[in-house]
């Protein structure tokens, strides 16, 4: 891209989004004229596996996300389409599925359910729409593609038929979409960081009552890279609602022994320390985790706000060795990258960021430190696994939005 003096400019959101328009065209007609959204995807920093334990959690909004060209129709029906599948799945309003397809339109379509009906309790209908979604969020990643699309889905869907729902509202829209409908229990963490985001700022969210304040974070001396193993497991999806059965299994044990806890998060050390001999061996290591890692994360908190980087990533590193040796959703990939960013001058820490099992590392690192830690990453992973990560630096968002391309 060029100004019209020539110069060079980088390629901003609204290109992208013109991208994504012309596309839109492709796919629904020459003559559309569709509105377009941004919504961020998200890295976690810290609080791993902690948001459906009721423990707190630090994400930030990243800028890369998903796209959303929508267009009315007349005739009630919703047509949604990607740009990384062929097919159009088409709905009625009226009719909308009650069963999911195992498919990507499910998300969306979860997300369209409960936005209708927040829309119909308010004495509003919906009405027909062409849809295209694209983005530049690696799938699948760890970096909360679904969130990024649900929390996206709910907030065009708000914005395009005119309801004016609270930021909260759909928030909770795209998470009961991925719980009810999707069936992925998953935790508050992700639709709150991207549905909350707030540019240069960690979101600091308390899972157990809800709770969230912002954390400045020094965007001018530190950065977030991001290094992506491209490892995607399968069965990623039965492996993390596993752990929230284990968890689950391991509060239920330990509150008979703490009457007043009210979930894992609130189940101290002592108690776990005194009777883990009765539990099963693994259930046990998934508490451990989970009771370290509520700890760890306030002592990252306290850390970051006396401006200590280095204290912060010590925490983060801590975090990786522990879902690695207790709680078991790394993979080598992932250890490796984790090792190598440790490694590298001017890096604070590292860990896996999202529910493991392959996906992406998350580095804290200080500003200008990126091209050796990129180098580094290269020639470390390679030489183990024959081939390189890709490896990115990523700034901060502000939240799902229109764009005016
Ligand atoms: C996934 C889930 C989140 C959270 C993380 C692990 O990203 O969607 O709710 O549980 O894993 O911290």
């Amino acid at each position: 891209m060029a100004d019209s003096t020539g110069t060079p400019r980088p390629v901003g959101e609204a290109d992208l989004l013109v991208e994504h328009a012309r596309a839109f065209r492709g796919r629904f007609g020459a003559g559309a004229r569709p509105r377009l959204y941004f919504s961020p995807g998200r890295v976690n920093l810290m609080g791993a596996h902690l948001d459906y334990n009721g423990g707190p959690v630090m994400p930030t909004a990243i800028d890369r996300g998903t796209f959303l060209a929508l267009a009315p129709r007349s005739d009630g029906r919703i047509a949604l389409a990607s740009t990384l599948d062929s097919a159009l799945v088409e709905v009625d309003l009226a009719h909308l599925p009650s069963e999911r397809a195992g498919r990507w339109a499910d998300y969306p379509l979860g997300v369209l359910r409960e936005v209708l009906s927040l829309a119909r309790a308010r004495g509003a209908r919906g009405s027909g729409l062409d849809v295209l979604f694209g983005g530049n969020l690696p799938v699948g990643a760890g970096l909360s593609s679904s969130a990024s699309m649900c929390v996206g889905t709910a907030f065009a869907l708000d914005s395009v038929w005119g309801l004016d729902l609270a930021r909260l509202d759909l928030v909770n829209a795209a998470l009961r979409a991925e719980r009810g409908f999707v069936g992925v229990q998953c935790g508050i963490m992700d639709p709150y960081a991207v549905g909350l985001a707030r540019e240069g700022a960690l979101l600091w969210l308390d899972c157990k009552d809800g709770s969230s304040e912002y954390l400045p974070f020094d965007h001018a001396r530190l950065s977030i890279a991001v290094a992506d193993t491209l490892v995607r497991r399968e069965l990623a999806q039965g492996a993390f609602n596993e752990r929230v059965a284990q968890c689950r299994a391991a509060f239920e044990a330990l509150r008979i022994h703490q009457p007043e806890a009210t979930c894992l998060r609130d189940v101290r050390y002592e108690t776990l320390a005194e009777h883990q001999a009765g539990l099963d061996p693994t259930i046990a290591r998934r508490a451990h985790h989970v009771i370290r890692e509520v700890a760890r994360t306030f002592s990252a908190r306290d850390a970051l706000r006396r401006g200590d980087a280095g204290g912060f990533g010590v925490e983060m590193t801590r975090a990786h060795d522990s879902m690695r040796e207790l709680f078991d959703v790394s993979v080598p990939e992932l250890d490796r990258l984790v090792e190598s960013a440790v490694g590298t001058p001017g890096v604070h820490g590292a860990r896996l960021t999202g529910a493991g099992f392959g996906g992406c590392a998350v580095i804290l690192l200080e500003k200008g430190a990126e091209a050796e830690l990129t180098r580094r990453l290269h020639a470390d992973f390679s030489a183990t696994f024959g081939r390189a990560p890709v490896v990115e630096v990523y700034g901060g968002d502000a939240g799902p939005r229109e764009i005016q391309a």
